[in-house]
């Protein structure tokens, strides 16, 4: 700077200073106006538009790419042009080699001039970092796949039973039945699966072994493992969704005991009433694993298996083991069926008038 800039500096120097602002309450006035709109934006962001949160985070979720949040999204990408080792070098270098730049800024840059046409040395070099961080952070968006599609754990529940019912009907039902009764096992003819849809297993069961069974499987009972963790193809969102599907089919005492009046039913069919009862309430037990050695699958298997077959005697309810175990009388093949909690009368009476009238496959 020669001797007249540096005189006419001074002199705008002085005159500036002479008719300049107070800082209070002028430049507090000001700070405290561009504070509050700021304050107000941020509020109106949180209430309107909220926090962009994920889903709570699952440390067995192997699936889920962390990365960071968009403003350091260009130091992520930056990483990926340093291999291995070099990445420190990038990150911690080249962040003191800025820090430093700033400390030492004072000593080389010490024109008068601050329009940014007569800086071009700054001028271009801050537009480059501004073009670069820019670029890396495009980057970096274009170059990262999405995440797993997430479906809405916010969901309401009669939406999440809805999309796990249909990813059930398509990964589950060829074994385990359209709603969960069991089926037989493609692969082995002959073997069927426990249904899923009875009291004794959703009682038993807590969701978070319900969960854990679809992602893991049961490798040696012949159920794959379904979680992404684990080779399988569902994500974490999915298998909830499924759960929320299954746990769907619970009925509680106090649902039951609201249930169809089955007391109006006078001749009971077989298909239409009484199997639907030996499916949620007995099957768990009497289907493949035959309890007793009795079988309520299908209705021959119904009529003449057990220990002490037969349990039923076509036209007469009272003398039929079935009946008495189903009234809690403890007999020689049992106490009271189903054991945990007995049927409703209404249901236990729409047997009887079934059995009384012939015990028809009707
Ligand atoms: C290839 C046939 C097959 C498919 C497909 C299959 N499973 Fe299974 N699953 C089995 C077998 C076999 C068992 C072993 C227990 C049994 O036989 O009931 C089992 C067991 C289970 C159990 C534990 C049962 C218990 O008594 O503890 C659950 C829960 C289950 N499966 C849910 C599912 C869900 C949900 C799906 C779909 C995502 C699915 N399964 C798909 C065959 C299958
Ligand atoms: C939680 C498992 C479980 C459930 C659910 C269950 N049972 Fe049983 N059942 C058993 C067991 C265990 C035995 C064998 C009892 C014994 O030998 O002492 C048995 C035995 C029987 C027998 C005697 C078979 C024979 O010939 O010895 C009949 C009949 C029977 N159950 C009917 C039913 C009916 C009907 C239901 C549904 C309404 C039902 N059970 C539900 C576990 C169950």
């Amino acid at each position: 700077m020669n001797e007249a800039e540096k005189k006419s500096y001074l002199e705008r120097y002085k005159q500036k200073k002479q008719n300049g602002e107070y800082f209070w309450p002028d430049s507090i006035a000001k700070d405290a106006i561009v504070s509050l709109m700021i304050f107000m934006l941020l509020l109106g962001l949180a209430i309107f538009a909220g926090v962009p949160s994920e889903p709570p985070a699952n440390p067995s979720d192997t699936s889920y790419i962390p990365r960071p949040e968009w403003y350091f999204l260009w130091m992520f990408q930056l990483l990926k042009y340093f291999p291995g080792k070099l990445e420190g070098i990038a990150i911690v270098g080249l962040g003191l080699l800025i820090v430093i730049g700033l400390f030492g800024l004072p000593f080389f840059d010490r024109s008068p001039k601050r329009h940014p046409l007569n800086r071009p040395v700054a001028t271009i070099a801050m537009s480059l970092i501004v073009i670069g961080i820019v670029f890396l952070t495009i980057q970096a968006v274009v170059t990262t796949p999405p995440q797993a599609e997430a479906l809405d754990l916010g969901a309401d529940l009669a939406s999440r039973v809805e999309a796990g019912g249909a990813l059930f009907q398509e990964h589950c039902a060829e074994c385990h039945g359209a709603d969960g009764e069991g089926a037989e096992i493609t692969s082995s003819p002959g073997d069927f699966t426990d249904p899923l849809n009875s009291e004794d297993f959703l009682v038993t069961r807590s969701r978070d072994t319900i969960f854990q069974v679809i992602s893991f499987g049961q490798p040696g009972l012949g159920m794959q493992a379904f979680g992404l963790p684990y080779g399988g193809q569902l994500t974490d969102q999915e298998i909830r969704v499924i759960v929320d599907f299954i746990e769907s089919w619970y009925v509680s005492p106090e649902e039951e005991a609201a249930g169809p009046d089955l007391s109006l039913i006078e001749t009971p069919s077989y298909a239409q009433h009484v199997q639907p009862i030996l499916d949620k309430r007995c099957a768990s037990c009497h289907s493949r694993r035959l309890k007793g050695n009795f079988s309520v699958v299908g209705y021959d298997n119904f009529m003449t298996t057990g220990d002490n077959a037969p349990v039923i005697i076509a036209g007469d309810a009272a003398n039929s083991i079935l009946v008495q175990m189903l009234h809690g009388v403890k007999t020689d093949a049992g106490g009271q069926m189903p054991p945990a909690r007995a049927l409703r009368a209404d249901q236990i009476q729409l047997i009887e008038r079934w059995i009384d009238q012939g015990a028809q496959n009707n």
